[in-house]
């Protein structure tokens, strides 16, 4: 983050009747107004309400596979620290030396035993806590009576992985994840269940790439719910699957919202196609979701692939987009004989991505217009987007 974050009440940021507005039904509705868009000091408060307050996303476990690999997370300015412990188990830290508060790990890196500080050494293990502090009482003498050690372990942050995904809670205060997550689950129990999730593998070839856009991370999530501007931003796709073969998904409580499609064609290359799930209902094989999941990841499920694009505001009006993508098995995922059609199936997905930094960066520039209110929504094709906007307003209120 680049810029110095106030806190300011919200209510001299905008104007909060603008907010009720997004509440409204869908038929006189606003969207969110422009400062949610635009202003720096309204990043404050999201942050803390939107982002610190709610399970968020910070990166997939398979980046950080053996024991003892660790990355740095910069969310929204606050430091965090990734690591694989011993048992597997995914752990995330403030990134802080308890001492004088020196960042602890500043790039990707395997760690053998102790997360150690480069300034004075102190050390941590891999459940934060300290157990070493070299010279602390004067040359060679590494305890002071003085000095009680328990009170300095490392802040650990509520973290759950779910479908090799990280998520955070900064706060503490999100209900468990486990009961957070169930609608969604639930919804996709035709599709695949817990099973099928360990029959999950990231590709190490094609499964990643990322996108900077010049635009707030909202526009990316708004433009995912929607598959109204099919016909007008995609074109090709469209040929293949336009607007009447979608449907609209709005989760309840509202956690997450997006759209389906009924016309999914598995990629072939002569008669080679990936493997599918074992669990999915036989009358919906041409189904795909294309779920949003409040705030900032995006999940595209499909019968023979699963992608992961998780999303990281960087400022105000930047955000990169980090796109992750999963096969059935590991023939699909990493097998030299598929190794062209996971190269094509992630250009096509990065080429339709490509075509939204368009519509998404468009949108940026349009907030800047003193005299938009937020717009209005068309009460058939937008109501995922429409739900998306209510969540964040009543996160904010
Ligand atoms: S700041 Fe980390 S050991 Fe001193
Ligand atoms: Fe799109």
């Amino acid at each position: 983050m680049d810029q110095d974050l106030k806190n300011l009440p919200l209510s001299e940021i905008l104007d909060i009747e603008k907010l009720n507005n997004v509440d409204k039904p869908i038929e006189v509705a606003n969207g969110l107004p422009n400062e949610c868009y635009t202003n720096n000091d309204y990043l404050a408060y999201e942050r803390e309400k939107v982002f610190f307050n709610k399970w968020t996303v910070i990166g997939v476990a398979s980046s950080i596979p053996n024991p003892g690999d660790a990355k740095p997370h910069n969310l929204l300015g606050i430091p965090l620290l990734i690591v694989r412990d011993k048992d597997l188990k995914v752990r995330v830290f403030h990134n802080v030396c308890s001492h004088r508060g020196f960042k602890l790990l500043d790039k990707p890196c395997t760690i053998k035993n102790l997360i150690r500080c480069p300034y004075h050494s102190w050390s941590y293990d891999f459940d934060g806590k300290l157990v070493a502090t070299p010279n602390i009482g004067g040359l060679n003498n590494h305890q002071s009576e003085k000095f009680d050690k328990i009170k300095s372990n490392l802040k650990e942050v509520k973290t759950k992985v779910w479908m090799d995904i990280i998520f955070v809670n900064i706060n503490s205060n999100e209900i468990e994840f486990d009961e957070y997550i169930k609608p969604l689950e639930n919804r996709w129990l035709k599709f695949i269940n817990k099973a099928d999730f360990e029959s999950l593998v990231h590709s190490n070839d094609y499964g990643y790439f990322s996108l900077e856009v010049k635009c707030n991370w909202k526009f990316a999530i708004e433009n995912y719910c929607e598959s109204y501007h099919l016909p007008t931003i995609h074109p090709e796709l469209n040929k293949v699957s336009n607007i009447n073969d979608h449907y609209h998904i709005q989760g309840l409580p509202n956690r997450f919202a997006g759209q389906g499609s009924k016309k999914y064609e598995q990629p072939m290359k002569g008669n080679q196609k990936f493997n599918i799930f074992r669990n999915w209902d036989k009358t919906m094989l041409k189904n795909s979701e294309y779920i949003a999941l409040f705030p900032n990841v995006m999940i595209g499920l499909h019968i023979d692939h699963l992608y992961v694009f998780w999303l990281e505001p960087l400022a105000m009006n930047k955000t990169k987009e980090h796109m992750q993508m999963y096969y059935v098995g590991n023939e699909s995922a990493n097998g030299e004989d598929l190794k062209e059609l996971r190269k094509e199936n992630s250009r096509f997905w990065k080429d339709v991505m490509l075509e939204d930094i368009n519509a998404i960066e468009g949108m940026q520039e349009g907030r800047s217009s003193p005299v938009y209110n937020g717009g209005n929504f068309s009460p058939v094709m937008d109501q995922p987007t429409h739900q998306f906007h209510k969540w964040v307003a009543n996160s904010l209120i």
